[in-house]
Protein backbone atom coordinates (compact mmCIF):
# COMPACT_ATOMS: atom_id res chain seq x y z
CA UNK A 1 0.00 0.00 0.00
CA UNK A 2 2.18 2.99 -1.26
CA UNK A 3 0.29 5.41 1.04
CA UNK A 4 1.23 3.46 3.86
CA UNK A 5 4.68 3.65 2.87
CA UNK A 6 4.63 7.39 2.45
CA UNK A 7 2.88 7.70 5.83
CA UNK A 8 5.81 5.75 7.55
CA UNK A 9 8.51 8.21 5.75
CA UNK A 10 6.55 10.84 6.88
CA UNK A 11 6.75 10.26 10.23
CA UNK A 12 10.08 9.19 10.20
CA UNK A 13 11.58 12.44 8.62
CA UNK A 14 9.18 14.53 10.68
CA UNK A 15 10.86 16.17 13.41
CA UNK A 16 7.54 17.77 14.76
CA UNK A 17 5.00 14.98 15.57
CA UNK A 18 1.78 15.65 17.38
CA UNK A 19 -0.90 12.93 18.02
CA UNK A 20 -4.38 12.83 19.99
CA UNK A 21 -5.71 10.11 21.26
CA UNK A 22 -9.22 8.79 22.85
CA UNK A 23 -10.81 5.99 24.71
CA UNK A 24 -10.30 3.66 21.74
CA UNK A 25 -5.96 3.30 22.08
CA UNK A 26 -7.52 2.22 26.11
CA UNK A 27 -10.33 -0.36 24.77
CA UNK A 28 -7.93 -3.25 24.15
CA UNK A 29 -6.28 -3.00 27.44
CA UNK A 30 -9.81 -3.57 28.98
CA UNK A 31 -11.10 -0.19 29.50
CA UNK A 32 -14.94 0.45 27.94
CA UNK A 33 -15.10 3.45 25.39
CA UNK A 34 -17.67 5.33 25.64
CA UNK A 35 -19.90 5.65 21.97
CA UNK A 36 -19.00 2.42 20.98
CA UNK A 37 -21.84 0.09 21.55
CA UNK A 38 -21.52 -1.45 24.76
CA UNK A 39 -19.88 1.83 25.93
CA UNK A 40 -20.13 3.42 29.09
CA UNK A 41 -22.97 6.03 27.31
CA UNK A 42 -24.83 3.46 26.48
CA UNK A 43 -25.24 1.72 29.83
CA UNK A 44 -25.08 5.41 31.82
CA UNK A 45 -26.73 8.74 31.23
CA UNK A 46 -24.03 11.16 30.88
CA UNK A 47 -25.91 14.10 32.34
CA UNK A 48 -26.08 12.10 35.53
CA UNK A 49 -22.34 11.01 35.53
CA UNK A 50 -20.18 13.85 33.80
CA UNK A 51 -21.59 16.83 34.19
CA UNK A 52 -21.24 19.41 37.33
CA UNK A 53 -24.98 19.66 37.56
CA UNK A 54 -25.03 15.49 37.69
CA UNK A 55 -22.41 15.93 40.92
CA UNK A 56 -24.51 18.25 42.66
CA UNK A 57 -27.56 16.22 42.61
CA UNK A 58 -25.95 12.66 43.89
CA UNK A 59 -22.11 12.80 44.45
CA UNK A 60 -22.17 9.92 46.48
CA UNK A 61 -23.59 7.86 43.28
CA UNK A 62 -21.02 9.80 40.98
CA UNK A 63 -18.12 9.46 43.49
CA UNK A 64 -19.45 5.53 43.23
CA UNK A 65 -18.78 5.46 39.55
CA UNK A 66 -15.95 7.08 39.45
CA UNK A 67 -14.60 4.33 41.64
CA UNK A 68 -15.89 1.37 40.10
CA UNK A 69 -14.12 2.90 36.78
CA UNK A 70 -10.99 3.68 38.65
CA UNK A 71 -11.01 0.11 40.10
CA UNK A 72 -10.73 -1.18 36.56
CA UNK A 73 -8.21 0.85 35.28
CA UNK A 74 -5.45 0.24 38.05
CA UNK A 75 -5.94 -3.18 36.79
CA UNK A 76 -5.81 -2.80 32.95
CA UNK A 77 -2.15 -2.48 31.70
CA UNK A 78 -0.82 -0.49 28.91
CA UNK A 79 -1.30 -2.04 25.40
CA UNK A 80 1.24 -2.13 22.95
CA UNK A 81 -0.28 0.79 21.29
CA UNK A 82 0.42 2.57 24.13
CA UNK A 83 4.12 1.69 24.26
CA UNK A 84 4.51 2.16 20.53
CA UNK A 85 3.85 6.01 20.99
CA UNK A 86 6.07 5.94 24.50
CA UNK A 87 8.91 4.54 21.93
CA UNK A 88 8.06 7.26 18.82
CA UNK A 89 8.26 10.38 22.15
CA UNK A 90 11.52 8.47 22.97
CA UNK A 91 12.54 9.10 18.67
CA UNK A 92 11.40 12.47 18.40
CA UNK A 93 12.63 14.10 21.90
CA UNK A 94 11.39 17.58 22.18
CA UNK A 95 9.52 18.04 18.56
CA UNK A 96 6.86 15.13 20.05
CA UNK A 97 3.52 15.92 21.97
CA UNK A 98 1.22 13.26 22.95
CA UNK A 99 -2.48 15.09 23.70
CA UNK A 100 -5.37 12.93 25.14
CA UNK A 101 -8.64 12.72 25.97
CA UNK A 102 -8.08 9.95 28.53
CA UNK A 103 -8.12 10.34 32.41
CA UNK A 104 -6.48 6.64 32.53
CA UNK A 105 -3.10 7.76 32.68
CA UNK A 106 -2.03 4.53 30.58
CA UNK A 107 -0.28 6.91 28.48
CA UNK A 108 2.12 7.76 31.32
CA UNK A 109 2.49 4.19 32.86
CA UNK A 110 3.61 2.94 29.51
CA UNK A 111 6.20 5.61 29.89
CA UNK A 112 5.27 8.53 28.00
CA UNK A 113 6.39 12.07 29.54
CA UNK A 114 5.49 14.47 26.87
CA UNK A 115 1.45 14.16 27.71
CA UNK A 116 -0.92 16.93 28.03
CA UNK A 117 -4.59 15.63 29.87
CA UNK A 118 -6.81 17.15 28.09
CA UNK A 119 -9.84 16.58 30.68
CA UNK A 120 -7.91 15.34 33.81
CA UNK A 121 -7.13 12.72 35.22
CA UNK A 122 -9.20 9.79 37.41
CA UNK A 123 -6.10 9.33 39.93
CA UNK A 124 -6.41 12.42 41.50
CA UNK A 125 -9.29 14.42 43.02
CA UNK A 126 -9.91 17.98 43.44
CA UNK A 127 -12.03 20.41 46.09
CA UNK A 128 -14.92 21.56 44.94
CA UNK A 129 -14.25 25.12 47.02
CA UNK A 130 -10.14 25.74 47.14
CA UNK A 131 -7.70 25.02 44.69
CA UNK A 132 -6.67 21.50 47.43
CA UNK A 133 -5.28 18.16 44.83
CA UNK A 134 -4.46 15.08 45.73
CA UNK A 135 -3.99 11.76 44.51
CA UNK A 136 -6.55 9.43 45.25
CA UNK A 137 -6.26 6.62 47.77
CA UNK A 138 -6.70 3.25 46.70
CA UNK A 139 -10.50 1.75 45.02
CA UNK A 140 -10.93 -0.32 47.81
CA UNK A 141 -10.58 2.59 50.47
CA UNK A 142 -12.38 5.40 48.29
CA UNK A 143 -15.60 2.85 48.00
CA UNK A 144 -16.16 2.37 51.43
CA UNK A 145 -15.71 6.36 51.57
CA UNK A 146 -17.45 7.47 48.92
CA UNK A 147 -17.95 11.83 49.76
CA UNK A 148 -14.30 12.54 50.42
CA UNK A 149 -13.97 15.72 52.26
CA UNK A 150 -10.96 18.11 51.79
CA UNK A 151 -8.53 18.57 55.04
CA UNK A 152 -7.77 21.98 54.16
CA UNK A 153 -10.81 23.25 54.08
CA UNK A 154 -13.91 20.60 54.29
CA UNK A 155 -15.49 21.11 51.32
CA UNK A 156 -16.24 17.78 49.16
CA UNK A 157 -14.05 16.38 46.76
CA UNK A 158 -14.81 15.79 43.24
CA UNK A 159 -12.95 13.88 40.40
CA UNK A 160 -10.52 15.67 39.01
CA UNK A 161 -11.70 15.24 35.45
CA UNK A 162 -13.52 17.61 33.21
CA UNK A 163 -16.89 17.18 32.84
CA UNK A 164 -19.43 18.56 30.20
CA UNK A 165 -19.76 22.30 29.95
CA UNK A 166 -16.49 22.83 32.17
CA UNK A 167 -13.36 24.40 30.83
CA UNK A 168 -10.14 22.19 30.51
CA UNK A 169 -7.46 22.11 32.15
CA UNK A 170 -5.46 26.22 32.34
CA UNK A 171 -3.03 26.15 29.27
CA UNK A 172 -3.51 22.35 28.25
CA UNK A 173 -5.84 23.27 24.89
CA UNK A 174 -2.99 26.19 24.09
CA UNK A 175 -0.57 23.64 24.74
CA UNK A 176 -2.17 20.99 22.33
CA UNK A 177 -3.49 24.22 19.40
CA UNK A 178 0.52 25.07 19.21
CA UNK A 179 1.36 21.53 19.05
CA UNK A 180 -0.80 20.48 16.53
CA UNK A 181 -0.38 23.97 14.46
CA UNK A 182 2.58 23.23 14.16
CA UNK A 183 2.90 19.55 13.26
CA UNK A 184 4.46 17.87 10.25
CA UNK A 185 2.59 15.01 10.98
CA UNK A 186 -0.76 14.63 12.82
CA UNK A 187 -2.05 11.47 14.37
CA UNK A 188 -5.44 11.15 15.38
CA UNK A 189 -6.13 7.53 17.40
CA UNK A 190 -9.12 5.79 18.65
CA UNK A 191 -11.39 8.78 18.87
CA UNK A 192 -14.94 9.77 17.67
CA UNK A 193 -13.64 13.27 16.98
CA UNK A 194 -16.68 14.69 18.10
CA UNK A 195 -16.09 15.93 21.34
CA UNK A 196 -14.68 19.74 21.29
CA UNK A 197 -12.42 21.23 21.52
CA UNK A 198 -10.39 18.07 21.01
CA UNK A 199 -12.52 17.38 17.88
CA UNK A 200 -10.54 20.27 15.90
CA UNK A 201 -7.00 19.23 16.94
CA UNK A 202 -6.65 17.55 13.59
CA UNK A 203 -8.27 19.59 11.20
CA UNK A 204 -6.23 22.36 12.80
CA UNK A 205 -3.37 20.40 11.56
CA UNK A 206 -4.54 19.25 8.60
CA UNK A 207 -5.04 23.32 7.55
CA UNK A 208 -1.48 24.12 9.13
CA UNK A 209 -0.25 22.11 7.05
CA UNK A 210 0.58 18.67 8.67
CA UNK A 211 0.22 15.39 7.00
CA UNK A 212 -2.73 13.59 8.94
CA UNK A 213 -3.24 9.99 9.78
CA UNK A 214 -6.29 8.85 11.61
CA UNK A 215 -6.42 5.25 12.97
CA UNK A 216 -9.80 4.09 13.85
CA UNK A 217 -11.63 0.59 12.65
CA UNK A 218 -14.55 2.87 12.17
CA UNK A 219 -15.32 6.54 9.85
CA UNK A 220 -14.98 9.80 12.14
CA UNK A 221 -15.92 13.22 10.58
CA UNK A 222 -12.30 13.35 10.16
CA UNK A 223 -11.54 9.95 8.08
CA UNK A 224 -12.15 11.99 4.64
CA UNK A 225 -9.69 15.22 5.62
CA UNK A 226 -6.91 12.60 6.88
CA UNK A 227 -4.30 11.66 4.36
CA UNK A 228 -4.46 7.51 5.46
CA UNK A 229 -7.25 6.98 7.11
CA UNK A 230 -6.10 3.41 8.80
CA UNK A 231 -9.71 1.70 9.05
CA UNK A 232 -8.19 -0.88 12.00
CA UNK A 233 -6.97 -0.88 15.85
CA UNK A 234 -4.79 1.30 17.55
CA UNK A 235 -2.35 -1.91 18.46
CA UNK A 236 -2.47 -3.11 14.25
CA UNK A 237 -2.60 0.11 12.92
CA UNK A 238 0.45 2.19 14.91
CA UNK A 239 2.37 -1.29 14.78
CA UNK A 240 2.16 -0.97 10.60
CA UNK A 241 3.06 2.66 10.76
CA UNK A 242 5.76 2.73 13.84
CA UNK A 243 7.43 -0.91 13.59
N1 LIG B 1 -8.36 1.05 18.38
C1 LIG B 1 -8.62 2.30 17.90
N2 LIG B 1 -9.83 2.88 17.98
C2 LIG B 1 -10.82 2.16 18.56
C3 LIG B 1 -10.63 0.86 19.07
C4 LIG B 1 -9.32 0.30 18.96
N3 LIG B 1 -9.06 -0.94 19.42
N4 LIG B 1 -11.82 0.44 19.59
C5 LIG B 1 -12.71 1.44 19.39
N5 LIG B 1 -12.11 2.47 18.77
C6 LIG B 1 -12.68 3.77 18.37
C7 LIG B 1 -14.15 3.79 18.10
O1 LIG B 1 -14.40 3.46 16.73
C8 LIG B 1 -14.51 5.25 18.41
O2 LIG B 1 -14.37 6.06 17.24
O3 LIG B 1 -12.49 4.63 19.49
C9 LIG B 1 -13.46 5.68 19.44
C10 LIG B 1 -14.03 5.88 20.83
O4 LIG B 1 -14.89 6.97 20.76
P1 LIG B 1 -15.57 7.48 22.10
O5 LIG B 1 -16.13 6.31 22.84
O6 LIG B 1 -16.48 8.61 21.71
O7 LIG B 1 -14.37 8.03 22.99
P2 LIG B 1 -13.64 9.43 22.83
O8 LIG B 1 -13.59 9.84 21.40
O9 LIG B 1 -12.36 9.32 23.56
O10 LIG B 1 -14.63 10.42 23.64
C11 LIG B 1 -14.20 11.76 23.80
O11 LIG B 1 -16.05 12.16 25.29
O12 LIG B 1 -17.36 11.38 26.99
C12 LIG B 1 -16.32 12.22 26.69
O13 LIG B 1 -14.64 12.91 28.15
C13 LIG B 1 -15.08 11.80 27.42
O14 LIG B 1 -12.80 11.92 26.67
C14 LIG B 1 -14.10 11.48 26.31
C15 LIG B 1 -14.64 12.26 25.14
Amino acid sequence: MERLKEARERIRAARRVAVLTGAGISAPSGIPTFRDPGGLWKNFRLEDYATPEGFKKNPEEVWRWYAWRYKKIREAKPNPAHHLLAELEREKGEGFLLVTQNIDGLHQRAGSERVVELHGSIHRARCTVCDFRTELPAPEKLENHLQPKCPMCGALLRPDVVWFGEYLPPGALEMAQTAFASAEVAMVVGTSAVVEPAASLGRLAKHAGAYLIEVNPENTPLTLLADLALREGAVEGLARLLR
